[in-house]
């Protein structure tokens, strides 16, 4: 595989479609016995998890659904001064098995500002899949229960993840030369 470019900068081959794809299907074989009668609902986090949830939701023998919102942050008044909420959750959350599914937990602050909004909803149990982890990077107490790559505190690009919009079709992971 050959470095890349998108937009200014320049990108060297760090994953390839082989080895998501093997990691991937592993993913959906534990979930498959984990959720086994349980049908869950995989909920993606737009727009860096549509791939993964993607290849993830294919792997799955089991009942199951799959949804995707979009979060946004603002400004709100609880004491971190700082509030994510979810577009697009219609669903009735109550009672049901839910698997969040990421791009990447980078300092987890995405998701552990968007848990309790949740949970308030009462679903039967919260899991996190999630297709790379920076443990480095964590910042909050969020730990993922499936992880398809932990990787360095390096910035990636390919497989949904973007530079500024663009990359997210690359089959394979890139990551930023230097
Ligand atoms: P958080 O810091 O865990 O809240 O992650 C915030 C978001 O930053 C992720 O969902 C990604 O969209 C983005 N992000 C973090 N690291 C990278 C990276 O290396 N490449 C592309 N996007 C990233
Ligand atoms: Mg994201």
């Amino acid at each position: 595989m050959a470095d890349i470019q998108v937009l200014d900068k320049t990108f060297v081959p760090f994953i390839s479609k082989e080895e998501i794809c093997q990691r991937v299907a592993a993913i959906a074989a534990q979930i498959n016995i984990d959720y086994a009668g349980k049908r869950p609902l995989m909920l993606g986090i737009l727009n860096g998890s549509f791939i993964f949830a993607a290849d993830l939701f294919r792997g799955l023998t089991i009942d199951a659904e799959i949804s995707f919102i979009k979060l946004a942050s603002y400004k709100g008044t609880s004491s971190t001064g700082h509030v994510v909420t979810a577009i697009g959750m219609e669903e009735d959350l109550h009672g049901r098995h839910i698997i969040i599914v990421e791009d990447i937990i980078d300092t987890g602050k995405t998701i552990h500002s968007f848990l309790p909004e949740l949970k308030h909803r009462q679903p039967a149990s919260i899991r996190i899949a999630t297709f790379l982890a920076k443990p480095e990077a964590l910042q909050h107490d969020v730990k993922a229960d499936y992880t398809a790559f932990e990787i360095e505190n390096k910035f990636v690009v390919g497989y949904g993840l973007d530079y500024d919009g663009f990359g997210r079709n690359l089959p394979d992971l890139y990551v930023l030369k230097g």
